[in-house]
């Protein structure tokens, strides 16, 4: 059944991951801006004294990177199991900085033996057309950007590579087992940080939806022209081309998930959340599938039919499941991503 519901949208065949790649930058998100060229780092440690019954260190980090002749800088919130060992840790791009967060039930990840290192994406820059401010504003001579020009889910990526660069100075993590996570638009911004950066070695995006996880051919609730008339600053300007004429694409969001492949992609949906569109989401797993097989890795394992709620698929290294209820980063959806990777990486 999902075979042919795939051959009717008649998706762009795969091609190298250089190749998907470029054509999601350059088309869709903007090329990524610059890597630093240096980095330095400020810590406020005991920054929540006692904090998860002090079975966690909590520590807030500056981050500032240099470029030629300016520098940049956004905080982090850091918290790591106090039990020895490398813990596995997840690097959140959130909505807001509150630790805990209503999307961030931190102290049940640390108790399941994860570190979370999370930051809010308005501290890298504002969430809005102002190409001013925030890293943008350090990018961008008078705010004006070309057609491949980042938009600002490649800026709020760059940042959660920034914070993978100050994981790799700590020796209490477990490089293995690194997770990118976001709900909604920082959904599409963790499978973009994961695609354009293999340290990461899962990508979990929650309820993505348009421009994110879902395949845009046929794409039920919000569409290209949706996305583009609301929110044009997440994208560079080129993606303009593609309102209404999805079917002239030469790429689909199967290819960012693709470009991830073979690391692991963990997809999940929301049942309310008609807007992100769940079938369309469960089709793009079911359309990367065979790139795994190349790698002789089990891909998407599933019931061939369209998502039920409750489905959870665990079994390949792309990951779903529908959890019952509205567009939200639940607690369940954190319980079900811990369960994968604890299964995958024998946690
Ligand atoms: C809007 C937008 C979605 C996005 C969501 C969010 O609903 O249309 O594409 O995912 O906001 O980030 O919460």
């Amino acid at each position: 059944m999902l075979e042919n519901i795939l051959k009717e949208k008649n998706l762009p065949p795969f091609k190298s991951s250089e190749e998907m790649l470029d054509i999601l930058l350059k088309e869709e998100y903007g090329y990524m801006p610059p890597k630093p060229e240096g980095i330095t780092y400020k810590s406020i440690e005991n920054y929540i004294p006692n904090f998860c019954a002090g079975k966690a260190i909590s520590r807030k980090v500056e981050i500032t990177s240099q470029f030629s002749k300016k520098e940049f800088t956004f905080p982090i919130y850091v918290t790591i199991p106090k039990k020895e060992g490398k813990h596995p840790f997840f690097i959140c791009i959130n909505f807001r900085d509150s630790v805990p967060d209503r999307y961030i039930p931190v102290e049940e990840i640390v108790d399941n033996g994860f570190a979370v290192l999370s930051f809010c994406y308005k501290d890298v820059t504002d969430d809005n057309n102002d190409f001013t401010n925030g890293l943008a504003g350090e990018l961008y001579e008078n705010g004006k950007r070309g057609a491949s020009d980042p938009g600002k889910i490649a800026m709020w990526a760059w940042a959660a590579q920034r914070v993978m660069d100050y994981a790799e100075t700590l020796d209490c993590l477990d490089f293995e087992c690194s997770i990118v996570c976001g709900h909604s638009r920082l959904g599409k911004t963790a499978l973009l940080t994961a695609a354009t950066d293999e340290r990461f070695k899962y990508a979990y995006s929650n309820n993505s939806g348009c421009s994110g996880a879902a395949i845009s051919r046929g794409k039920q609730g919000e569409r290209i022209e949706d996305i583009c008339k609301n929110f044009p600053y997440w994208f560079c300007e080129n993606y303009k081309k593609y309102v209404n004429n999805e079917y002239n694409m030469p790429f689909d969001q199967h290819y960012l998930v693709a470009s991830i492949a073979p690391r692991y992609v963990y997809i999940a949906s929301a049942d309310e959340d008609k807007w992100a569109d769940p079938d369309s989401e469960m089709l793009t797993c079911y359309a990367v599938s065979g790139i795994y097989e190349k790698y002789r890795k089990k891909g998407f394992v599933c019931e061939d039919r369209l998502p039920q709620v409750n489905d959870m698929f665990h079994d390949g290294c792309v990951g779903y499941h529908l959890r019952a209820g509205l567009h939200y980063f639940s607690r369940e959806d954190w319980l079900k991503i811990i369960k994968f990777v604890k299964k995958h990486s024998c946690i």
